[in-house]
C-alpha cells in the first residue's frame, strides 16, 4: 500500500504539472457578474441538493485551478450532475477562469488545526494538506467545507459515478466509518466560506 501510494503521488505531480502553468488568469470582477445565476443555490448558506439529500459545496475561498478542473468536468460529463451540466455546458474557458477567481476571491481563512485527525486521514495530508488546506492549486480546499458534501464525495468516488484516478484509487482503502470521522474532522476546520460572503466583500469573512 505505502509503495503503491508513493508511486501514485509520483504519477500526480507530472499529470498536473503541464496544467499549473497553461492556467489562465481570472478576471474577479467579469467572473461576479457572470456567476449571479449561481448565487440561486451556492450563495444560499446550507442550500441542499434535493435527491440525494446532500449540502451544496461552498465555493467561497476555493482553489481556482480546481474550480476550473471541476467545471470542466461538469461540462464534459465525466463529473455526473443533470444541474451542474447545465450550468457549466456554454462556458468558455475565459468564462471559467473569471469565475474561479471571483469564488477563490482572497483565499480561505487560515487558523492552526483543530482536534486531532483521525488516522484513516493520514494518507489526504500529501495532497490536501493537513487541516485540508491543500498543498498545491490542483487540490481542493477541504477545511470547512459541508460534512454531508464530503461524505457524498468520497462516496461518490467509491461507488465509481464520481471519476477521478487519484481518488478512486485511494476511497478503496476507506470503510463507511473512515469516511464519517474524517468528513467531520476537515469540516470543523476553518477555510472555504459560503459564497455569499464572497459577493459581498470579496473575501471569507474572519
Ligand atoms: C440549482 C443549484 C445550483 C446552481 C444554480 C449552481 N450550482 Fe454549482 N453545484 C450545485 C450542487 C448540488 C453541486 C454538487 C454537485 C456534485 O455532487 O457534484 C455543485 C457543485 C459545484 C462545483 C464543484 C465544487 C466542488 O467542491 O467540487 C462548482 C465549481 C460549481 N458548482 C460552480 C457553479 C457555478 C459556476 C454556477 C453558476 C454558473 C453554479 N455552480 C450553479 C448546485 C448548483
Ligand atoms: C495524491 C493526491 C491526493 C491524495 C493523497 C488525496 N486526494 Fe483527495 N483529491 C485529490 C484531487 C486531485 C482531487 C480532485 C479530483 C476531482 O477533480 O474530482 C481530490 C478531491 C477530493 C475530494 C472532493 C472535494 C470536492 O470539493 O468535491 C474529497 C472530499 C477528497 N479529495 C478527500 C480526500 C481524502 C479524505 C483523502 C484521504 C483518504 C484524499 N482526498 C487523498 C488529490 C488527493
Amino acid at each position: 500500500m505505502q509503495v503503491r501510494l508513493t508511486l501514485l503521488m509520483g504519477a500526480v505531480l507530472v499529470l498536473f504539472a503541464p496544467t499549473m502553468v497553461a492556467h489562465a488568469e481570472g478576471d474577479a470582477a467579469r467572473g461576479k457578474t457572470l456567476a449571479y445565476t449561481c448565487q440561486g443555490c451556492h450563495g444560499i448558506p446550507n442550500y441542499k441538493n434535493a435527491s440525494p439529500t446532500y449540502s451544496v459545496p461552498k465555493l467561497g475561498g476555493q482553489q481556482s485551478a480546481y474550480l476550473v478542473a471541476a467545471l470542466k468536468e461538469y461540462a464534459s460529463g465525466d463529473r455526473a450532475h443533470p444541474t451542474m451540466h447545465a450550468h457549466a455546458a456554454s462556458n468558455s474557458e475565459q468564462d471559467r477562469a473569471d469565475m474561479a477567481a471571483f469564488f477563490a476571491g482572497k483565499g480561505p481563512r487560515k487558523t492552526p488545526v483543530v482536534g486531532t485527525a483521525p488516522a484513516a486521514a493520514a494518507v489526504c495530508t500529501a495532497c490536501h494538506g493537513a487541516d485540508g488546506q491543500p498543498v498545491g492549486p490542483e487540490y481542493p480546499n477541504l477545511a470547512g467545507q459541508h460534512a454531508d458534501y464530503l461524505v457524498q464525495a468520497l462516496r461518490d468516488y467509491k461507488s465509481g459515478k464520481r471519476k477521478n484516478a487519484i481518488m478512486s484509487g485511494i476511497v478503496g482503502a476507506l470503510a463507511d466509518k473512515d469516511i464519517e470521522s474524517i468528513a467531520a474532522f476537515y469540516a470543523s476546520q476553518t477555510g472555504l466560506c459560503d459564497t455569499k460572503q464572497i459577493a459581498d466583500s470579496g473575501q471569507c469573512k474572519k
